[in-house]
């Protein structure tokens, strides 16, 4: 089950060890508050084994391109013909403007959203400072778009979803017993020492990594089964995933990533699948006190 969009960090690959690590079928709801494409959630569902189930993630126009999928995919795949085929190369900035113009809702919105994806270098998704979408012209010769028919079934897989715009903080403390969580945030970067302190904050950094680490021990300890990706490093198992507080390293899988900025060199790096649950989650265990870098 291929999602609509490519997504940094996608994890259609290995959804199907992802689902395992959660150990059994999801008897309460199904929370995925780092969605992006939403590779995880679209496996686990097309195999029949959810019902219920929220999805967030902290980019309005990505969640709106998926609200727009379920709710009006025929207006999204209309809105996708009309635009640029043949000539998409000599096109591609008018399109991105017209993104960038906005509204950022409804089919027109979700439509540019998967064609830029598609267009666009390295089906990356990045705004400057001021919330503009700046990526340039993919190097493609031809543009592939998805089939018609996958958009319809992604819809039928989003029928009563729930999708919110918001922090992995706000989804998180919603969980309770039975329910599966499952956090795919941004890594810690493979550049991080044995500890947390000489790694530069950024947008996700070893604030936002330990906080999500106390909301799973969190969640787990009400009763809800949460699994997390994140690179195999010292800090990731020893600091924020550690086994006084009863996370498991579940599988540390080696995933094949460009290195280059053509996306023709790749190596293999080791990620970690951890799980924490309330058969395992430690109550008295303290959290990890971050200490900022200078
Ligand atoms: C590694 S990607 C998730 C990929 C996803 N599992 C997939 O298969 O496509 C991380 C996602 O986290 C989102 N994100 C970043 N910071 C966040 C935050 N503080 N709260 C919620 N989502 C956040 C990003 O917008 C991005 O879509």
């Amino acid at each position: 089950m291929k999602p609509i969009l490519k997504w940094a960090g996608g994890k259609s690959r290995l959804a199907p060890q992802i689902c395992a690590a959660f150990g059994g079928p999801c008897e309460g709801t199904w929370f995925e508050p780092f969605v992006g494409s939403a590779a995880v959630f679209l496996y686990r569902r097309a195999k029949n084994k959810l019902g219920r189930a929220v999805l967030s993630d902290v980019n309005p126009k990505l969640m709106a391109m998926h609200i727009a999928m379920r709710d009006d995919v025929d207006g999204v795949i209309r809105a996708l013909e009309r635009l640029p085929s043949k000539d998409w190369r000599e096109r591609y900035y008018e399109v991105r403007e017209a993104f960038n113009d906005g509204p950022h809702e409804g089919p027109e919105h979700a439509a540019r959203f998967v064609w830029l994806n598609r267009a666009g270098f390295n089906g990356l998704y990045r705004e400057n400072r001021h919330g503009t979408f700046n990526v340039p012209l993919g190097s493609y010769t031809k543009l592939t778009l998805p089939e018609p028919a996958l958009f319809w079934r992604i819809h039928q897989l989003l029928q009563g979803v729930e999708l919110v715009v918001c922090g992995f903080e706000e989804l998180m403390s919603r969980a309770g017993p039975k329910d599966h969580v499952y956090c795919d945030p941004p890594y810690v970067p493979l550049s991080a020492t044995a500890n947390f302190t000489g790694y530069a904050k950024g947008p996700f950094g070893p604030v936002e990594q330990l906080a999500l680490a106390d909301h799973a021990h969190r969640a787990a300890l009400v009763g809800a089964k949460v699994v997390l990706s994140n690179h195999d490093l010292p800090v990731v198992r020893d600091e924020l995933y550690n086994a006084v507080r009863g996370f498991e390293v579940y599988a540390s899988p080696l995933v094949s990533r460009a290195i280059s900025r053509n996306g023709a060199d790749r190596k293999a790096v080791a990620e970690v699948i951890a799980a924490i649950g309330p058969e395992t989650a430690v109550a008295f265990a303290s959290p990890v006190k971050v200490v900022r870098a200078a």
